[in-house]
């Protein structure tokens, strides 16, 4: 019978044939363990010297690294190992010998894995990432199908800046100038308008010249937005979306978390509500912290936000940013029009923001007056004020960075292991 790792368990005392590639092979004059892989899963095939013929056994023996073979044998229970089964082999046939694979066993640096990251995603560990990154973007279209909203795509391809022009990808479209989608949060407003609640997830570009191990120049974006929401519809949103994620990864991805030593104990106090703080109480707590030089009015970076995570389990809204400092976009608060009606969610340990969401301007003359003050041409925004023209209403909506998300729940120190082919400031290979 012919099957799949992932597929073991139903034929327990059966023969099966897997078509596999060897990760990894211990062996001695009587006993070869075989380490195979064959997308779904990985399982130890156990080849006894005495149980074979000896053209199986030496074959097996002389097996080299990512080397591509048919493998049959029977399944048997293995309590000792976490996958808790393997197989004993019978017969073994080579599709395609692999000669001298660069990734070893051994440890590598990370320039040298970067530059075979097309191999590299075939190991243990980024092949129990990808499969987290998965169950994420699985579970984000189950939450939001099962809540009513409708998945909408806004174009890559665009006429204008979402989130500031500093850090546009330009291109040229025959005869105009277009940029790659930093966000397609202007799209979505005007997609709430016609559909209520909806969502998009994408790939988005930032030309940021930043370097840490939070920042890739493409992400993917996973975007809600609401019509007749206000900013404290949109965190309840977010807080129950992010602990059914947190909650969808522990209950489908118990294997790939332990392949990655996460600790789930920290994963399972994901549940909302989450804790909330003022801009203002930031300030205050960072002060207390020691960060004596943070005035009201200034960003927080990395350090700030790890330093205000760590007085949390969960993770923690940070509200009410002062107005100069957040999109153009963002709805003033009525009793206090110098912050506005918005907040950044911080994962726990120092993982940083992975949301950034707010209500949204709604009136007409106070949106053409924010135009005027960040130099918006009229012409390529003509559109998105219109949205406030016919029938505007309370409106919120928010971004997850799915790598970011991915990196928190993995436990994986940077970015650059959460998405397959990352682009950084200076890597566009492979
Ligand atoms: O905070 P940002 O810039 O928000 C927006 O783009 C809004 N238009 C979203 C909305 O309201 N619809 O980005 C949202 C999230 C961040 O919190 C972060 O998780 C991720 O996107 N992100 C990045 N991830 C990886 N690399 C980068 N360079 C990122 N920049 C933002
Ligand atoms: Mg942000």
């Amino acid at each position: 019978m012919k099957t799949t790792i992932n597929q073991v368990n139903h034929y327990v005392g059966k023969e099966v044939t897997i078509g596999t590639w060897l990760a990894n092979k211990r062996s001695s004059g009587k006993i070869a363990f075989l380490q195979l892989r064959d997308g779904t899963g990985f399982i130890q095939g156990v080849v006894v010297k005495a149980d074979v013929s000896e053209e199986i056994f030496q074959l097996a023996k002389n097996l080299t690294q990512e080397t591509s073979l048919y493998v049959t044998g029977t399944v048997v229970e293995d309590t000792r190992s976490p996958f808790g089964y393997e197989l004993q082999v019978s017969s073994l046939e080579v599709i395609h010998e692999s000669a001298d694979y660069p990734i070893t066993p051994k440890e590598h640096g990370t320039e040298f894995l970067m530059d075979h990251r097309h191999l590299w995603l075939r190991s243990k560990k980024q092949h129990a990432i990808m499969k987290i990154r998965n169950e994420i973007i699985r579970a984000t279209y189950t939450f939001f199908n099962d809540n009513g909203y409708i998945k909408v795509d806004p174009p890559i391809l665009t006429g204008s800046a979402a989130e500031g022009t500093t850090e546009l990808f330009h291109t040229q479209y025959f005869d105009q100038e277009a940029y790659l989608s930093q966000s397609g949060q202007l799209y979505m407003e005007a997609a709430a308008m016609a559909l209520g609640k909806v969502f998009s997830f994408g790939p988005t570009f930032r030309a940021e010249k930043s370097k840490t191990r939070r920042h890739l120049i493409e992400f993917w974006m996973i975007e809600p937005e609401m019509a007749f929401m206000d900013h404290e519809d949109s965190l309840e949103v977010q807080e129950q979306y992010v602990s059914y994620l947190a909650q969808s990864v522990l209950t489908n991805c118990a294997l790939e978390l332990q392949t990655l030593d996460r600790d789930v104990e920290k994963l399972k106090q994901i549940q909302a509500p989450f804790p909330r703080i003022t801009y203002d109480d930031a300030i205050t707590l960072l002060k207390e912290k020691g960060f004596d030089d943070i005035e009201w009015g200034e960003d927080f970076g990395s350090p700030h936000e790890t330093a205000i995570a760590e007085s949390f389990e969960k993770p923690v809204f940070i509200t009410h940013y002062p107005t100069e400092i957040k999109a153009f976009y963002m709805k003033p608060d009525p009793n206090r029009p110098e912050v506005v009606l918005c907040a950044d969610l911080i994962a726990p340990e120092g993982y940083g923001e992975i949301i950034g969401g707010s209500q949204r301007i709604d009136d007409l003359d106070l949106m053409k007056q924010r135009y005027e003050e960040h130099q918006l041409s009229g012409d390529a925004y003509q559109w998105y004020l219109e949205l406030r023209q016919y029938g505007s209403v309370p409106h919120a909506g928010f971004g997850l960075g799915l790598e970011r998300t991915v990196a928190w729940l993995s436990g994986v120190e940077h970015v650059r292991e959460t998405i397959p082919f990352p682009r950084l400031l200076n890597r566009l290979y492979p």
